[in-house]
């Protein structure tokens, strides 16, 4: 499979703290990565590297199929490259429906000019039904059909976690990065998660995920890449990873929830 993004030599530094030193990986199209590493490995640090939300110290991040370096792109460039990400934090509109939290992310798409919106031309209203469907078409896909016009604070945990990835999906993605999405989820929650985690690969979106929950990270990944102190530690199948002396090394201490 071609490379669909391709990090060379990363590093990002906070003052005298190296937060990700040499790190270099590709991501295959199509392929669902999970990112592990005990607390403070610099996980959500390379993921605000990728998107654009911190510049990197040091080396190259791009998007070969589009022949872009994206290291230097603010997150709404970056986003137009088709890049979309969720948040280790939940971020979203708490006091707004669920329909209108991704109705925000779906209208980052369209082209209209601020004339149109302004004046409700009729190119706006027809833009206005095609993206209402589009995120009805969504909130079908993640589950939350039935909760449309609900505040996104009501919902519970999860459902808010399956929000926050429709909304990513909203700008059409061709590589979605998830940012602990099963983190404060139940068993049940977790194995939805899973199901959804797998819809979106078949829909032939590229996934890079950051997760603690060991079993299942084995299940859902494609690959595994393990970060410990801002460094690549380990790379491969999950079986491979699993048995990795580096990794479990890594985790010991940390009372490891590997089965
Ligand atoms: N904006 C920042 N300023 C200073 N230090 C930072 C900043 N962001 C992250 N760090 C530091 O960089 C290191 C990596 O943090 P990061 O949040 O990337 O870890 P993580 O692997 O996502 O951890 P966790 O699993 O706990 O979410 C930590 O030591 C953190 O304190
Ligand atoms: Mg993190």
């Amino acid at each position: 499979m071609a490379n669909l993004l391709t990090i060379d030599n990363l590093s990002k530094n906070f003052g005298g703290l190296t937060a990700i030193n040499n790190f270099s990986m590709n991501v295959a199209q199509g392929e669902i990565l999970s990112l592990i590493g005990p607390n403070g490995a610099g996980k959500t640090t390379l993921f605000n590297c990728i998107t654009g939300i911190y510049r990197p110290s040091y080396g190259s991040i791009s998007l070969p199929g589009e022949g872009a370096f994206i290291e230097k792109l603010p997150p709404h460039k970056v986003a137009r490259l088709g890049l979309a990400r969720t948040f280790q934090n939940i971020r979203l509109f708490a006091n707004l429906s669920v329909l209108d939290n991704v109705l925000c992310g779906a209208f980052c798409r369209t082209k209209e000019s601020l004339l149109d919106i302004v004046f409700h031309t009729q190119k706006f209203n027809s833009a206005e039904r095609t993206v209402t469907a589009r995120a009805m078409e969504l909130l079908k896909f993640v589950d939350l059909s039935d909760k449309l016009f609900v505040p996104a604070c009501k919902l519970p945990y999860g459902s808010q976690r399956r929000l926050e990835i429709a909304r990513a999906l909203a700008l059409e993605p061709q590589l979605l990065l998830l940012d602990e999405p099963a983190a404060g989820m139940n068993a049940s929650e977790t194995n939805g998660l899973g199901d959804l985690i797998r819809k979106i690969k078949n829909s032939g979106i590229t996934q890079i995920i950051i997760e603690h929950d060991m079993r299942f990270v084995m299940e859902i990944s494609d690959r595994i890449v393990v970060l410990n102190y801002g460094e690549k530690i380990a790379e491969g199948s999950p079986l491979e990873v699993k048995n990795d002396k580096k990794v479990i090394e890594a985790y010991l201490g940390e009372g490891p929830q590997c089965t």
